[in-house]
């Protein structure tokens, strides 16, 4: 006998609102098809009052991602309600998800009420939704600070309203496992009416509890788990989809709950939302991680090479992370690519399969073997590129360690090609600079990763960076052989995203620490 736990994903709203992750409508798109096809119950696909653009994308993933239900984020506001209810009318299976905070902190200070007003706000709320969409979900916002009595009534009133899904959040991510997992027990005996409907939980990680507050919550009884991708989300992020799910596969006989997650895809969903979302992934995470099935030490080595189970308690395999043997050279021509795509299981449209193919020729004459991991890295960059309003032509740079870096680019634009030079802190500095110079642009590096793709000297070196422009972050990514090179490509990705959007895109920046110095 086991449960079913639905699983709803909120990659696309919880996850989007990571500062310079702002997805436009075809990565959203892609990203929602990815999820289908990984099967989640829930895709929440938005926060469509939140600009037209978002509004656009979650319409598009409504109309033609099929499978899922798709869900729209929405205050207990009028507005907002018909805003997401119009987003997701044309899904197979629409979902208005309406919030209103609960705790009294946020009905004081945020709300400015009291607690009866609140209440009137919620009920209110959820029978306008209905209204307009037969399965509506609410959250009482901070309901893991919520007084337990008022948490009850406000879930018994909106389930009388006519909510089918209660969703209780740690919004804050202040709950322990043993307090998370005893509130979601005595709701259940204290509100009979949840028998009827779908208890869900939503957690912050902001204590790294997520997961654990996510898995006590399902040991107590609730139907469904909100989670992301990655764990990534507001501040430390939310409970991670991957960790969720492999929990409760792995270790079956102690919560004998299963999801309908297909497992296999677990992996390529991971990489696919840190490339378009530009959120590297660390590399001790849990479960897709680079290190999280790599054994260095050379007793760990000589287990596994004995028996895998000494040292493994998941396949890799399993979760779709295969070393796939695919070499391919500067002498592979198109059907040879073509044909290792397919392996890896990418079908281009011709327009793209010859940008892959031009970016594979220029990266393999300097790279003796283009490994499977090396094509993800040029299609998924290719892939998710915007129209180039500057296109890199050359870099050159000169650097040593008694001399200040000087940087020589020549961008092109409209045909025409435009060169400059730079003195920089470090080589990247440099580069950086020339490319502000040349588009006459000044933006501020506040974040900048950089990552082998494969193993070796040779290894194919992947940068991201976030680039505030004004009051905006744009983020960009960009590989090469040569790392300095990737590191421009990504910066230019990331001004081509400024200038495809034409400044646009309104993201609050916060005073983050993670502000860089460029000294690079
Ligand atoms: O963290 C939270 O409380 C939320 C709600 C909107 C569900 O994201
Ligand atoms: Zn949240």
């Amino acid at each position: 006998m086991s449960r079913k736990i639905h699983i709803f994903d909120t990659t696309l709203r919880d996850g989007e609102q990571v500062p310079g992750a702002k997805l436009n409508k075809k990565q959203k798109l892609e990203i929602a098809q990815q999820l289908a096809k990984l099967n989640v119950d829930i895709i929440e696909a938005g926060f469509p009052c939140s600009s037209p653009g978002d509004f656009d994308a979650v319409k598009a993933v409504a109309q033609q991602v099929k499978g899922p239900v798709i869900a729209a984020l929405a205050r207990a506001v009028k507005e907002d309600i018909d805003i997401a209810a119009e987003a997701v009318r044309e899904a197979e299976r629409p979902r208005v998800h309406v919030f209103l905070g609960s705790s009294d902190i946020h009905i004081q200070k945020k709300l400015r009420r009291d607690r009866e007003s609140a209440l009137d706000m919620a009920v209110e709320a959820v029978k306008y939704s209905r209204n307009l969409c037969d399965e509506v979900e609410f959250s009482t916002e901070d309901g893991s600070r919520t007084d337990f009595e008022y948490l009850c009534r406000i879930i018994e009133a909106t389930i009388q309203a006519g909510a089918r899904i209660i969703n209780v959040p740690d919004t804050v991510g202040y709950a322990l496992p043993e307090e998370f997992g005893d509130l979601i027990h005595r709701l259940r005996e204290k509100v009979p009416s949840l028998d009827r409907s779908v208890l869900s939980v939503h957690c912050h990680n902001d204590l790294g509890l997520a997961v654990s507050n996510s898995i006590a919550a399902i040991r107590n009884g609730a139907d469904q788990v909100e989670c992301t991708v990655n764990g990534i989300g507001e501040r430390a992020g939310n409970a991670s989809l991957e960790e969720i799910v492999m929990v409760l596969k792995t270790r079956f006989e102690n919560y004998h709950a299963t999801t309908g997650i297909n497992v296999g895809e677990i992996y390529r969903t991971s990489r696919m939302v840190s490339r378009l979302m530009n959120i590297p992934v660390q590399p001790n995470k849990a479960i897709v991680g680079s290190n999280a099935f790599s054994h260095s030490s050379g007793i760990h080595q000589d287990g596994i090479l004995k028996d895998r189970t000494t040292y493994e308690i998941m396949k890799p395999e399993d979760l779709g992370i295969k070393q796939e043997s695919i070499v391919l050279t500067a002498r592979s021509g198109r059907a040879a690519l073509r044909h290792c795509l397919g392996e890896i299981g990418f079908s281009l449209d011709p327009e793209v399969f010859e940008r892959v193919y031009n970016r594979f020729i220029d990266v393999a004459d300097r790279k003796k073997d283009i490994a499977a991991e090396d094509l993800k890295s040029i299609v998924e960059i290719e892939v998710s590129k915007v129209p180039e309003t500057y296109r890199m032509h050359n870099l050159q740079i000169m650097s040593g360690t008694k001399m200040v870096p000087i940087a020589s680019v020549t961008l092109e634009r409209d045909g025409q090609l435009h060169t400059d030079s730079a003195t920089g802190d470090g080589p990247v500095d440099a580069a950086f600079n020339v490319i502000e110079r040349i588009t006459g642009v000044s933006g501020k590096l506040r974040d900048y990763d950089l990552k082998a793709v494969t193993m070796g000297r040779d290894a194919l070196g992947e940068a991201m960076v976030r680039v505030q422009i004004g009051n905006t972050l744009y983020s960009g990514i960009g590989s090469s052989p040569d790392v300095i090179e990737a590191s421009a490509r990504a910066y230019l990705n990331a001004y081509n995203r400024y200038f495809a959007n034409g400044g646009v895109e309104n993201v609050q920046i916060s005073d983050s620490p993670v502000s860089t110095d460029r000294k690079l």
